[in-house]
């Protein structure tokens, strides 16, 4: 365990923002949360800063910040075609993908080159070309930090949903994840479904492991901008969910707006960057924050940017979209 005081998040957050906190501190594991819970060190403000790829600091922060940097991956069973797969919270999101495809494990490489790490992913049920998270998790450890006990949640107990999980709602300030179990398969299962993979996968020999993850590499690189060259946290927005009745109209007006399926009944799901783009947002700057110019959904850090420029300027595309469409764009990213 390690403990800093007053330490600069510059680069601990993919934002870049450069905010200040009282308190960090490195554990290794569940031992770990309990010598500090059992401290009670902490007062009320306390936070897991997990890989910082999906928060937006706008203001110093002035309790203690937990970061865990435990990784490891191990195999822990096996039955027919499936493969149970642990992988502790501080793990790097992408080494766990890697190691799923260099072990011939399917079910994760959609998943590659997300940033982050492990324990993370659950909270926001990360999700990428056809797949999401939940998909492959059988369950995830937590540490209750009223009780100071361990507990496994199945993933059927998650309520996750679309970039959505308990972990945001019931649980948030109540647990911490410690582990994520996968239910891995040796069965080739390839999801090519969405937008140009297949192609892509094709062009590049077929759909192996290895090719999916490069084509989804590529895809990623040629339309997100790389944090440690410019700061950003992926999707900014959400895509919204409206009912069905919303998105026709939309569509009688805007023939090639896009729509998708969605797990709510009743509505559909449409794509907030297409809506932030045809507002005119996508490449535009007000200051030290922009639209990024490939990806609408990707607000960037032009260089020594607030937390609350970023805001401000997140706050007038949402209006922007608005007004222009009747549909509210809520966030994405976790913002403190
Ligand atoms: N579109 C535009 N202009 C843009 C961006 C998108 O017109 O600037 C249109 C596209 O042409 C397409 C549709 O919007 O018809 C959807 O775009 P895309 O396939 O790029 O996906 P997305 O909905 O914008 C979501 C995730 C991404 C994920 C991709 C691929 C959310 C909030 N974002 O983006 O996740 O990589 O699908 O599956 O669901 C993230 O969460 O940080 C993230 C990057």
């Amino acid at each position: 365990m390690r403990e800093y005081k007053d330490i600069k998040l510059k680069d601990r957050n993919t934002f870049g923002i450069d905010a200040v906190c009282a308190e960090m501190i490195e554990y290794a594991g569940v031992e770990d949360l309990k010598e500090l819970f059992a401290r009670g060190v902490f007062g009320s403000r306390w936070m897991v800063l997990s890989g910082g790829s999906n928060i937006l600091f706008t203001e110093d922060f002035d309790g203690v910040l937990l970061h865990p940097v435990d990784s490891d991956i191990r195999i822990t069973g096996e039955c027919g075609d499936m493969v149970s797969v642990r992988a502790t919270a501080g793990t790097d999101w992408d080494r766990f993908v890697g190691w799923s495809v260099a072990n011939g494990l399917w079910g994760a490489e959609n998943l590659s080159a997300i940033p982050g790490l492990v324990g993370a992913s659950p909270v926001q049920n990360i999700g990428a070309y056809g797949v999401e998270v939940k998909d492959i998790i059988r369950s995830v450890e937590l540490f209750a930090v009223d009780t100071g006990k361990e507990v496994t949640v199945a993933g059927a107990h998650c309520d996750f949903g679309y970039r959505d999980s308990i972990f945001k709602r019931s649980l948030k300030g109540k647990v911490i994840i410690t582990a994520v179990n996968f239910e891995l398969s040796r069965r080739e299962n390839p999801v090519l479904g969405y937008g140009d993979l297949y192609e892509k996968t094709r062009m590049l020999g077929g759909a192996t492991l290895e090719n999916i993850r490069r084509a989804v590499v590529g895809i990623r690189d040629a339309k997100l901008p790389d944090p440690k060259v410019m700061g950003n946290a992926g999707s900014f927005f959400k895509n919204p969910v409206v009912p069905e009745e919303t998105a026709l109209e939309l569509k009688a007006k805007y023939a090639d707006m896009p729509i998708y399926p969605s797990q709510q009944s009743g509505c559909v799901k449409l794509a907030a960057g297409w809506l932030i783009d045809k507002s005119g947002w996508k490449g535009r700057s007000l200051g030290r924050v922009g639209i990024h110019e490939r990806q609408a959904l990707v607000i960037v850090n032009l260089g020594g940017a607030t937390g609350k420029e970023v805001v401000e300027f997140a706050t007038r595309i949402q209006a922007d979209v608005q007004y222009k469409f009747g549909v509210w764009i809520d966030t994405e990213v976790n913002i403190v």
